[in-house]
């Protein structure tokens, strides 16, 4: 379906450039009077995983908010999942999620839309400078942008949906990390102590808030053949590496586990950290 066929584009929310404008994808799009099965929220989702996501659990029935800051990649994005998933109720926004202002609007645009967010998924992240350096010779100036989008928009988009999450009857908090978090690998020191550092928010968000409606977790999808894994591994085989919609779909089973109403409430035996793997 081209952009000139979706049959309703939020134009209230229009200020002159697309990137202020959201629009609907579908003819079941849901009115604000009307409450969607569960609501997600998918940060990063015009391509790789996010997408894949998006396309798992629009498939399965999810209302999907779908942001990233690339006006054309995401309309191809749209074009792509109502192809391949018809009658996926899609809410598509450019957003740049280190943006305050991009920040505040989307989250609004999903309460106005819906009032309330069952599952937010923090998947959009910087990789930092390419060829991988060493910390050593690494620009000091390329810490700040990695960390802006890695760890404080997930921080301030949990503030700003706060409401909304708790205005689900389950919600889910998904922090995507990596196993650079962990080990330490040459070159990948901006990108793994910032994913350190979301583990850390995200575990510390699960201790505050435990006894609540929200629940959190960190999940490492695992080595996936996608653009940032291009990026920081030219020379990797691809054959090795994980299919993000494989990886989408164990996700989107591990959050339907843990909304489930059955599934046990947040404590030991639920953990805050899940690896996925291909
Ligand atoms: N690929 C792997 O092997 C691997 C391994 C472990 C963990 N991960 C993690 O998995 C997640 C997905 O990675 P991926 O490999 O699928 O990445 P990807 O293919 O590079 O896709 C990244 C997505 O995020 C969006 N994005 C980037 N910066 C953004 C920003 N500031 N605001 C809004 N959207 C933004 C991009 O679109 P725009 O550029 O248009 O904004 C794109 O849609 C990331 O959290 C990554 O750290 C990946």
């Amino acid at each position: 379906m081209s952009r000139t066929s979706l049959d309703a584009i939020d134009i209230a929310d229009r200020t002159g450039a697309w990137g202020c404008m959201t629009f609907f994808a579908s003819s079941s799009a849901a009115s604000p009077q009307e409450t969607p099965a569960r609501v997600a929220l998918v940060t990063g989702a015009s391509q790789g995983l996010g997408l894949a996501l998006t396309r798992e659990l629009a498939c399965r029935g999810w209302v999907v908010a779908m942001a990233a800051r690339h006006e054309e990649q995401l309309l191809a994005a749209v074009a792509q999942l109502e192809q391949e998933c018809p009658g996926a109720r899609l809410l598509a926004r450019r957003a740049d999620v280190s943006v305050e202002a991009d920040r505040a609007a989307l989250v609004d645009a999903v309460a106005r839309r819906w009032g309330r967010l069952d599952l937010l998924v923090h998947n959009a992240s910087a990789l930092g400078p390419v060829p991988l350096p060493s910390l050593l010779e690494v620009p000091f100036e390329a810490f700040e942008p990695v960390f802006r989008t890695n760890v404080l928009a997930p921080v301030r988009l949990i503030q700003l949906a706060w409401p909304l999450l708790e205005a689900a009857p389950r919600a889910l908090v998904v922090s995507v990390t990596s196993d650079a978090a962990l080990e330490g690998y040459p070159g990948w020191g901006v990108y793994g102590a910032s994913k350190a550092a979301l583990e850390l928010v995200t575990r510390t968000f699960a201790h505050e808030l435990a006894g609540r409606s929200v629940r959190f977790v960190a999940v490492d999808p695992g080595d996936m053949d996608t653009a940032m894994h291009r990026a920081a591994v030219p020379d990797a085989d691809p054959s090795a590496l994980a299919d993000p919609r494989r990886v989408a779909r164990k996700m989107a089973d591990l959050a339907e586990s843990l909304l489930d109403p059955s599934a046990p409430p947040p404590g030991p035996s639920v953990p805050l950290r899940v690896t996925l793997g291909g």
